[in-house]
């Protein structure tokens, strides 16, 4: 077997990864999110779903209450978009909420074939482009790059508040490793090599082949900031003053995020003084490397190091809540508003927390399999129904119960309902009703 080096050990923050990581999301636009076009798909149902939106939207609406009239609609600026279900649901929510004439989205991604997806698959069909939305490429480390859909250049002002769900945990960043307890610094850095070992051809594999079949070596080597991009050294006192009054445990790794510390900034300057910006990206919870989706990386996200940035280095207070599912922080403008938040920010996600709820009752539904359990299955799908929104989990759940109660016309019904609430081919709805039709045929022949 031939072992080919493809990148020998660097710095972990200039790994060939990251670059491979931009060009899955640059070039495979939205199937990156679809089960059955890239079978190992970036996840979305966490953040972008209808209780997540409507969540967001409580908040806004809590907040915004006391402000004048002439501060609507007022402006939402959405970073890696992704599919656009963020902010799909978001305005369905508003137009059921009756606020959809308050609110006015900017939809954008560094993938600006995302957005070209969402135009062509017609996802916002219902709502109006430049009255209720607008797609905007943007990438969120670079706001000054910005450009519209005909590469105009885009200059964001008056936005209230920012959302990234998802985004931050694809940032570059540095990760280091404590050398010594007492708090006069030594860290090392992570360095990773890339390499594939193959027989076969590199020419002849399809790039999520190629990105699969790589294998990483880690070591650890000095860190010297010295050597670093200015962008990292910019952070680098507050990074060190961080862990030495948390007292940091020596011997597991530390993020040092200094890309998200970039965006945040930024996108700070941006918002209103009244406005706020919401993260919800990937708990930590076992303190990988990184995790990969689809061919991308990706890393947990420490809340606490966000709102000790904002506070110490901006100057902003901010509310956060890591639970098993999410990371989640508000970074508010003013202190008045953090009161109001707050407020509705436990309500939301600490009270009431209909995303837990809404994960929960989908885990279960996917695990009922035959007839004698539909009656639960059915109590449990009405409920479904009531948090999921618009979408085409429901009918798709529903021409299931069909199916194993052998009603295999109703089921179809439900299924081609589906179909048309399945904008990215997530669940390949025309498989399962080739599937369907040979049951039909067969009632003795269940394809699952
Ligand atoms: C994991 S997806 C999240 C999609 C969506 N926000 C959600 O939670 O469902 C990350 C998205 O961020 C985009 N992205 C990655 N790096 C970016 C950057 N530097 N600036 C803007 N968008 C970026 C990708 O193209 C992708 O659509």
């Amino acid at each position: 077997m031939t072992v080919h080096i493809i990148q020998d050990f660097v710095p972990y923050n200039e790994s060939v990864i990251w670059d491979l990581t931009e060009k899955y999301y640059k070039e495979n636009g939205l199937d990156v999110f679809s089960k059955m076009e890239a079978k190992d798909i970036v996840p979305y149902e966490s953040t972008s779903n209808y209780q997540s939106a409507k969540a967001y939207l409580e908040m806004l609406i809590a907040s915004s209450k006391d402000l004048p009239e002439s501060s609507f609609p007022l402006k939402l600026l959405d970073c890696g978009a992704g599919n656009g279900y963020f902010a799909y649901n978001l305005l369905h929510a508003a137009k059921e909420m009756n606020f959809l004439d308050k609110i006015y989205v900017i939809i954008t991604d560094f993938a600006k074939e995302n957005l070209l997806g969402v135009k062509k698959k017609k996802i916002l069909a219902g709502f109006e482009e430049f009255k209720h939305y607008e797609l905007v490429e943007l990438d969120v480390s670079n706001l000054e790059t910005a450009k519209s859909l005909d590469d105009k250049p885009y200059k964001f002002e008056n936005i209230y508040a920012v959302s990234m769900n998802y985004l931050l945990d694809l940032l570059p960043l540095t990760v280091l490793n404590r050398k010594n307890s007492m708090f006069k610094e030594k860290f090392d850095q992570l360095q990773i090599k890339t390499f594939i070992e193959s027989k076969e051809d590199l020419k002849d594999m399809d790039f999520m082949t190629y990105c699969k079949a790589l294998d990483y070596e880690f070591k650890w080597a000095p860190y010297k900031i010295e050597e670093e991009p200015e962008s990292e050294k910019k952070y680098y006192d507050f990074f060190l003053n961080y862990h030495e009054k948390n007292k940091t445990i020596v011997g597991r790794h530390l993020y040092f995020p200094y890309f998200s510390f970039i965006s945040i900034e930024a996108l700070m300057k941006v918002v209103t003084d009244d406005g706020f910006l919401y993260i919800a990206d990937i708990p930590p919870r076992k303190y990988e490397i990184f995790k990969s989706f689809g061919a991308s990386i990706s890393h947990e996200i420490e809340v606490e190091i966000l709102a000790a940035f904002a506070a110490d280095l901006l100057g902003y207070d901010s509310v956060s809540l890591v639970d098993d599912i999410l990371s989640r922080i508000i970074i508010c403008k003013s202190n008045k508003l953090k009161i109001e938040l707050k407020k509705s920010f436990n309500k939301v996600f600490i009270e009431e927390n209909m995303v837990n709820r809404l994960a929960d009752i989908r885990l279960a539904l996917g695990s009922f399999h035959h007839k004698e359990a539909s009656d639960i299955f059915l109590t449990l799908l009405d409920e479904f129904e009531k948090l999921a929104g618009p979408s085409s989990e429901v009918a798709l759940r529903r021409g299931y119960y069909h199916r194993i109660n052998g009603d295999f016309k109703k089921a179809k019904e439900y299924y081609e309902k589906a179909k048309k609430l399945d904008f990215i081919n997530d669940y390949d709805i025309d498989a399962i009703l080739w599937k369907l039709e040979h049951e039909q045929k067969d009632p003795e022949l269940t394809v699952f």
